[in-house]
């Protein structure tokens, strides 16, 4: 959806035509357009330090799953209902095979099969009829990650090499805050809002920068020159931030088609290749968990879950009242504020759009490939899918510009 339609001249909110939301993009549910897209790539669903002794319970692309992780360390993920009579395996107890329905005991290993039936005659003799149904799922850089689409069509799960080649100083910290250290887990919006707005370079020097103080660093408020691409695996933009020494800031930001951003430091605390790596996991339609992934430095200390923030008065975000939101808006304060989810029919895209515009482009284009039958971007079959990462804070002389 785009500005093809005429120019409201009143500007009246009388002459608005009734809202609409572009379901190409934003659904999630199965057999949907976007739905079956997301289906075909793995997603992070929970951080594998939220998986204790019990069954925990989550919610992935409006799909609800019990995850556990087996006594013998596999990592099942199953949907709630028991395939014998719909008890929630919520209630079931995870034992060295399996989880254990608590109802009439069905035991199912992490792909549904049902391994004993303690209520049936000789333990359940035919207990192969019986499936409990199963997704793939792996643990992977502190995250547990699932697959919910066509076994056929199941990809092998993307290395990243960022976080691949740790040296020794370095060591994988996972979270699953949505707004960095701190922020809340779960955006009560659409996954797709949230995860265009990588591509809106345009809003760090106002939202980040002169609207609620610097909030990053002092170079980040210089208003960059700014250019977009698209990459072997998505899109990227370039910002160049020049500065009175000669010197520049050349900062590269990418998306991983469909749903991952690789984002260098905002607070560029160091120069180099970006050292994080973060998923948007559509929940459902109007809900998002923003994972990430740090190769960090040894030296530094993991910030804290509930950080207190010198912008925000040394309070915690959710310490903040209506007022202090209201003060100090952020990523959350403006994506969330857009609606559970945004109407594209209200949208008036501008010249600092096109960096959005293109990532929705190839977005639809991904949704065709599936529709006509075609392996979506990142999802090669067979061998070892490495994401070579290019997003970075590069330091550099801005003569160096002259050989581009
Ligand atoms: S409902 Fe789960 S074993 Fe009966
Ligand atoms: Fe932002």
């Amino acid at each position: 959806m785009t500005n093809d339609r005429p120019v409201r001249r009143t500007g009246s909110a009388y002459d608005l035509p009734p809202p609409a939301y572009d379901e190409t993009l934003v659904t999630v549910a199965k057999g949907t357009p976007a739905g079956e897209l997301l289906r075909r790539y793995w997603h992070p669903v929970a951080l594998s330090a939220e998986i204790k002794d019990l069954p925990m319970q989550v919610r992935a692309l409006g799909e609800d799953l019990i995850l556990f992780r087996t006594r013998e360390g596999k990592i099942g993920a199953v949907h709630p209902r028991c395939a014998h009579r719909g008890t929630s395996l919520f209630y079931g107890k995870v034992e060295e095979r399996g989880i254990r329905c608590c109802y009439h005991g069905w035991l199912f290993d992490t792909e549904g099969r049902c391994l004993e039936q303690p209520c049936e005659p000789q333990g359940g003799t035919k207990r192969e009829n019986y499936r409990q149904p199963w997704y793939p799922a792996e643990e992977r850089y502190g995250l547990v990650f699932a697959y919910l689409g066509p076994l056929e069509k199941k990809p092998p799960l993307p290395r990243y090499d960022t976080l691949e080649t740790l040296g020794e100083d370095h060591f994988i910290v996972a979270s699953g805050d949505s707004i960095g250290s701190g922020g809340p887990e779960r955006m009560p919006c659409n996954w797709f809002q949230t995860h265009e707005n990588v591509m809106d370079p345009f809003h760090v020097f106002v939202l980040h920068s002169t609207f609620s103080t610097k909030q990053f660093n002092e170079m980040m408020a210089v208003p960059p020159e700014i250019s977009f691409g698209t990459s072997a695996h998505g899109c990227y933009s370039v910002q160049l931030r020049k500065f009175d020494d000669g010197t520049m800031l050349r900062r590269i930001t990418e998306i991983v088609l469909p749903n991952i951003r690789i984002v260098a430091d905002p607070f560029v605390r160091s120069f180099g290749k970006g050292n994080s790596v973060a998923w948007a996991l559509p929940i459902d339609e109007t809900n998002t968990r923003i994972f990430t992934v740090f190769a960090w430095p040894k030296s530094e200390p993991v910030p804290a879950r509930f950080n207190r923030n010198p912008m925000y008065g040394g309070k915690t975000w959710y310490e903040l009242d209506a007022e202090g939101h209201q003060r100090m808006p952020g990523d959350f304060e403006a994506q969330v504020s857009q609606g559970p989810i945004t109407f594209h029919s209200e949208e008036q895209l501008a010249t600092s759009d096109r960096g959005v515009a293109l990532y929705r482009k190839l977005f639809r284009q991904a949704v065709r490939d599936v529709q006509e039958g075609r392996d979506p971007p990142n999802t090669r079959q067979g061998s070892e899918i490495v994401i070579k990462v290019e997003a970075g804070n590069y330091l550099m002389p801005q003569a160096a510009l002259a050989g581009e």
